[in-house]
């Protein structure tokens, strides 16, 4: 009875249709990866079509797993996450149900236009500036939902999940208009508002704060909702989850020249870029450790609860990529990470370990809910989803790590004359077998996906509660 008052007196439809895109995207941005993963042992795969070519396609990569995948789990979590900490229906009537169809759009004229050759060339703000304006303009309504709805709360409190969540969609907003200022000299051409260094500075500062704000803050909103709940035990430390917020947002946004290490950059910025990056540890390991501690208590659950476990790898990955950033930032071990494989498996230690993970443990956990069903179809299915996906993502950076110290080392091996012992194509051939390692992990990571999708459209198709009734016999 409680559930079926609860069910009518939030906005659960947006949540719902968020819910469903997210496992779609995941399967059409990993499918992308694992094409382009492909092409890089197999060129012949883009099959002399410009618009399957490497280059066309690495954007649409990336635009798909974060902004239509990543992006869209965002939106879902953050609209339920709100109604129920603030225990009411979502501000603004139709606003919601705009935000929606406006980022179903967006999405798809991301993969209309970059396979057509139409980019900006800035990497994760490729979209030119049509697009770009109606991006922000449902990034604003988003921001008044989630506010609106924050202002018109019934709690006193505002639950520390919601200081992320909002965080994340001021800066993205910011971040977003900021850089995204450009001349634009037809429908599908535009150039930077910007110019040489400043132009790069604007671009990683931008670059890098969607790593710290959508990838990391946003997801941690989500992590302070989902992990106490998945595991019935508060926050192990909610004073900590504050300084926490706090440390980590007045850090972050001081990172973004750690890309742009040894450039014409100016050299103090990269120091303040580097030193920035490095104190980002602290409040990045703190959040981590207030995550994992929740489960005090409750450690035999991670036997059973393939949702919790995909949830508290998703935080040991979180503090694996958040130790290694720190010393990826660093100068000297940047110079020989930079341009190889390296950076690749750390993107995607974060990505695939942190993101994802996080992510489809949040959907497991929300898709009963939202469909009035007590558990997923098959618990079974998702702990064979838990194994491969982490199989997969063992696989994809344990390759790029080995491939990148390689590719660095040899690089940088000169001859006692001064010569380059080694030729580029000797480092890529020596890269051949780790780039089959990662396809072999991203076909993994895809069956998951399929799995998942598979597993939710059951879950959908059963009739009301009748999954619940399953579960107590
Ligand atoms: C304390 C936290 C972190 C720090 C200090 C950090 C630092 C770095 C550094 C130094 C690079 C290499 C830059 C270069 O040589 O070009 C990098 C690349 C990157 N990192 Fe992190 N990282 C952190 C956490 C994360 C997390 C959690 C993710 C989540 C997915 C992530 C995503 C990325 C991405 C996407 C790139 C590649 C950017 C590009 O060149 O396209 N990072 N990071
Ligand atoms: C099946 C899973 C996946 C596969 C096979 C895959 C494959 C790839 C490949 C081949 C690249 C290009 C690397 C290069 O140019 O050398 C790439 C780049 C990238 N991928 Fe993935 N990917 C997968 C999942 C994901 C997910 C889930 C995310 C984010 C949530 C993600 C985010 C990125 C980013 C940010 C880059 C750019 C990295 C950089 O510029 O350094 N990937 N991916």
């Amino acid at each position: 009875m409680t559930t079926t008052l609860e069910h009518s007196s939030y906005n659960y439809k947006v949540v719902r249709q968020f819910t469903v895109m997210t496992v779609i995207w995941g399967i059409v941005g990993t499918l992308v990866g694992v094409l382009i993963a492909a092409q890089l042992i197999w060129p012949a795969l883009n099959f002399d079509t410009p618009w399957l070519t490497y280059s066309r396609l690495r954007p649409l990569h990336t635009n798909a797993v974060i902004f239509a995948f990543g992006t869209s789990a965002l939106f879902a979590t953050s609209y339920y996450i709100v109604q129920r900490t603030c225990k009411t229906t979502l501000f603004g009537g139709q606003l919601a149900a705009f935000t929606f169809w406006g980022w179903q759009a967006v999405i798809v004229l991301a993969a209309i236009t970059l396979p057509l050759g139409y980019t900006s060339s800035k990497e994760y703000a490729e979209l030119e500036w049509p697009i770009d304006i109606l991006i922000a303009v449902v990034w604003v309504s988003y921001a008044i939902v989630f506010f609106g709805t924050l202002v018109k709360r019934k709690t006193s409190h505002i639950y520390v999940a919601n200081w992320f969540l909002g965080g994340f969609i001021i800066t993205v907003a910011v971040l977003h208009i900021g850089n995204s200022m450009v001349v634009p000299v037809s429908l599908t051409k535009s150039y930077s508002l910007y110019s040489g260094a400043i132009d790069a500075m604007m671009q990683w500062w931008y670059g890098h704060n969607a790593v710290g704000f959508l990838l990391t803050a946003g997801f941690l909103g989500m992590m302070y909702y989902f992990v106490p709940k998945q595991a019935e035990r508060p926050v192990y430390s909610y004073r900590l989850s504050i300084v926490h917020f706090w440390a980590l947002v007045s850090l972050y946004i001081w990172a973004g020249p750690h890309h742009l290490h040894y450039t014409a950059l100016p050299d103090w910025a990269q120091s303040v870029g580097m030193v920035m990056s490095v104190v980002l540890f602290l409040p990045s390991w703190g959040g981590m450790i207030n995550g994992i501690m929740t489960l005090s208590g409750a450690w035999h659950k991670l036997r059973n609860d393939p949702i919790l476990r995909f949830l508290i790898v998703s935080l040991s990955f979180y503090g694996m990529s958040t130790f290694e950033g720190p010393m990826m930032a660093i100068k000297s071990v940047n110079a020989l990470s930079h341009y190889t494989d390296w950076t690749v498996g750390h993107v995607h230690s974060g990505a695939l370990g942190w993101v994802a993970m996080i992510s489809i443990g949040a959907m497991y956990h929300l898709i009963p809910i939202l469909f009035n069903q007590g558990r997923m179809y098959s618990i079974r299915l998702i702990n064979i989803h838990f194994w491969i996906h982490t199989a997969g993502i063992i696989l994809y950076i344990v390759a790029m790590w080995i491939s990148g110290v390689m590719q660095g080392l040899m690089w940088r091996a000169v001859n006692t004359d001064g010569t380059l012992t080694y030729s580029f194509v000797e480092s890529l051939t020596a890269s051949y077998p780790f780039y089959f390692i990662r396809f072999l992990g991203g076909v993994l990571v895809v069956a998951g996906f399929i799995l998942m999708a598979y597993n939710m459209f059951k879950t959908i198709a059963a009739k009301d509660n009748s999954l619940k009734a399953v579960e107590a016999a």
